[in-house]
């Protein structure tokens, strides 16, 4: 098997000054700084096989961003081992710098005031692209990203989308084996979310790029990850596949129902947690335990014409688990 990143035990700690309130405080501070130490990363350990697509989650301050400063050589650790295609990030070696992009969704790397064209014509010259692989990429992806009538115009004047779009035709321009994307959809419209994400998929087969994506949209990560890296607190909770999160997380699960006959709330409620009940149909929400259970009350007591079991929503699985 062949990992393109591998972290062992990874940490990053900050340290924070902090200042007793008022005057006194600021005294004291001139003479003996007092700070406090945040764990940002926690003892992280995983590996990524060439061209996988990983889900990178976890609520906010969870380290999701700084594990990915300290992949992409931005941040030194304060300990641990990482090699990402052979290489140590921090080293920030110019041949590695070359074989990995880390795109923000909220950085931004384009000139404002010119065409997002001479951007990329700039990057071609930091990152020595020679016009042979420069333009036919250029072409493939102005394609793949449905953006002929945009890179001439000047990125101030285009919409938050397109400069999104923009960006990351620039961050691919050297062709990275591994990419970091951090939230790279946060503030787009859902459509232009369901863009990219196709473009990704797209983007990942052709490629065979590996990929990390931390992003707060599940549509996001369930559409385009088999595997998930869950970190909360610094500290890795669960690595696997979406599947068996939500195998192993889902305690309840959705009966929804259609009736012949109008149903009475007071009736329904006896069975479960009533998610929604409108005249004929409705959802209720019951312990997977009590599955089969409730299903075979519903279709005894009531005139069922259909009845479904849903599993859980990812979110929903997450949210528990984060509850934990
Ligand atoms: N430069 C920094 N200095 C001090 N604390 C930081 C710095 N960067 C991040 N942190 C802290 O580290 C934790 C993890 O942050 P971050 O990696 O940005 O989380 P996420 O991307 O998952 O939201 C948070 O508590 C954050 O406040
Ligand atoms: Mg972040």
């Amino acid at each position: 098997m062949k990992y393109d990143v591998k972290v062992k035990n990874l940490r990053k700690e900050f340290q924070i000054y902090t200042k007793a309130p008022g005057l006194k405080g600021t005294i004291k501070n001139l003479f003996k700084r007092e700070y406090s130490v945040v764990k940002a990363v926690n003892n992280v350990s995983f590996s990524i096989e060439r061209g996988e697509f990983v889900g990178f989650i976890g609520p906010n301050g969870a380290g999701k961003t700084t594990t990915l400063k300290c992949l992409s050589g931005l941040l030194y650790p304060t300990s641990g081992e990482v090699s990402v295609l052979g290489y140590t990030p921090w080293k920030r070696e110019s041949d590695y710098l070359k074989r990995i992009a880390l795109v923000m969704g909220q950085k931004n790397q384009l000139w404002w005031d010119l065409p997002a064209m001479d951007s990329f014509l700039l990057n071609k010259e930091i990152y020595e692209i020679p016009d042979s692989e420069f333009y036919p990429r250029v072409d493939d992806l102005i394609d793949l990203l449905n953006l002929a009538r945009v890179v001439n115009i000047p990125v101030r004047k285009l919409s938050l989308g397109e400069r999104m779009k923009c960006e990351l035709l620039s961050s691919l321009l050297h062709a990275p084996q591994v990419l970091f994307l951090d939230e790279p959809t946060i503030g787009l419209d859902v459509v232009m979310q369901k863009k990219l994400r196709t473009f990704f998929k797209d983007y990942n087969k052709k490629y065979s790029t590996t990929v990390m994506l931390t992003s707060h949209y599940m549509d996001d990560v369930k559409e385009l990850c088999k595997r998930v890296i869950i970190i909360d607190g610094g500290r890795l909770i669960y690595d696997g596949s979406i599947s068996s999160l939500v195998n192993q997380h889902a305690i309840y699960r959705n009966i929804s129902f259609v009736s012949a006959k109008q149903i009475d709330p007071e009736d329904i409620k006896k069975l479960g947690e009533v998610v929604s009940l409108n005249g004929h149909v409705g959802t209720i929400r019951v312990k997977r335990s009590d599955v089969a259970n409730v299903s075979s009350k519903l279709l005894k007591d009531f005139p069922v014409e259909d009845l479904n079991i849903e599993e859980m929503k990812l979110e929903n699985v997450i949210r528990i688990l984060f509850d934990k």
